[in-house]
């Protein structure tokens, strides 16, 4: 399901980590661990992780968007301890770790998807609720734009990413309008796009959900979201991390990953249980961990978050 944001969700600039206090009891970073954060964003995990393995630990954040890198940046250097930040793809961790002259690491993780300073810059793309540039990419030094994905894609395949991606129940009646409207003119602008999801759809941009204080999606929520993952390959990048993981652990290292797409949670929970029972890991979430309800109430976004976590044997006997 994509995050319901809705007119009352978190204030523009807000930034709260995920499950922050469960990602601490999970990983129990303590001091000289070297702990590797996949997608450091702003460093809201990042920081309270660093704190906590102090002076003689190691902090080794990466990002494929250099722009939160650089937020990170300032944020950690203010604590005072080891880190360093790479602009790299969680795909490409055990080539960030081999510069580091490292094979292993103590703690890992990831907490997928976008961040909302993200989705709070309109000109990133991101956003259906404010106009900017059709953009989407995570990383803007590579790939292509979700315009140009947009202006080529065909519309059978088109349809599948809507379904698969964004669980988008009139996908075929939304990759038609898209393909119709791109024979006029090529659309570059997020608010366009969501208003031809909107007339195709034929659904109010706001509606009252029947269960009091809720609110039904945006029509073009699920679209936006399907086009975000294609755009950036989520499940690929994350299907090689899922590969690379039990690798890159240290006997009784521990691994987290946050995830709000239930693609995304299918792929993690798959590949914990597989690891299970290959050797490669000890132990498992039986069940996801979700936000309490506290911070369900004061943080939206956490609501669609799932954490998985999985731990290395003792022994690091091959699997
Ligand atoms: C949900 S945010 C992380 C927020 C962070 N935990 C915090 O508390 O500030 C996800 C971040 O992961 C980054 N990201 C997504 N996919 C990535 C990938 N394959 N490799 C590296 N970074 C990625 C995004 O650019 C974004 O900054």
């Amino acid at each position: 399901m994509p995050n319901q944001r809705n007119p009352r969700s978190t204030p523009q600039g807000e930034h709260r980590p995920v499950l922050l206090q469960e990602i601490l009891q999970v990983l129990d970073p303590q001091p000289g661990m070297v702990v590797v954060d996949c997608t450091v964003g702003w460093a809201g995990h990042s920081a309270e992780l660093l704190k906590r393995i102090g002076p003689t630990g190691l902090l080794i954040g990466l990002d494929m968007d250099a722009e939160n890198l650089a937020k990170a940046r300032e944020r950690m250097e203010a604590i005072g301890h080891p880190f360093h930040l790479h602009h790299s793809n969680f795909a490409g961790l055990q080539q960030v770790l081999a510069a580091h002259g490292l094979a292993h690491v103590d703690a890992l993780l990831a907490d997928l998807g976008m961040s909302s300073m993200q989705v709070d810059d309109a000109e990133r793309g991101f956003s259906y609720a404010r106009d900017g540039t059709l953009d989407m990419r995570m990383d803007r030094t590579r790939g292509r734009t979700a315009a140009e994905i947009l202006a080529t894609i065909p519309e059978a395949e088109l349809a599948e990413a809507l379904q698969e991606l964004g669980d988008e129940p009139q996908a075929a009646i939304i990759a038609a309008a898209i393909v119709a409207a791109r024979t006029q003119t090529p659309f570059t602008r997020t608010k366009e796009l969501a208003r031809i999801i909107q007339d195709a759809t034929k659904q109010p941009s706001w509606r009252l959900h029947p269960a009091p204080g809720k609110w039904n999606l945006h029509p073009a929520a699920r679209t936006f979201q399907a086009l975000r993952i294609l755009v950036n390959r989520e499940l690929a990048n994350l299907e090689h991390l899922l590969r690379v993981l039990p690798h890159c652990l240290r006997p009784m290292g521990r691994a987290a990953i946050i995830s709000f797409h239930s693609g995304e949670d299918r792929l993690v929970k798959s590949s914990f249980r597989s690891g299970k029972e290959a050797g490669a890991y000890e132990s498992v979430a039986a069940d996801p961990l979700r936000a309490a309800w506290g911070e369900r109430q004061s943080n939206p976004r956490s609501r669609s978050a799932k954490l998985r976590w999985a731990k290395r044997p003792e022994d690091s006997r091959e699997f």
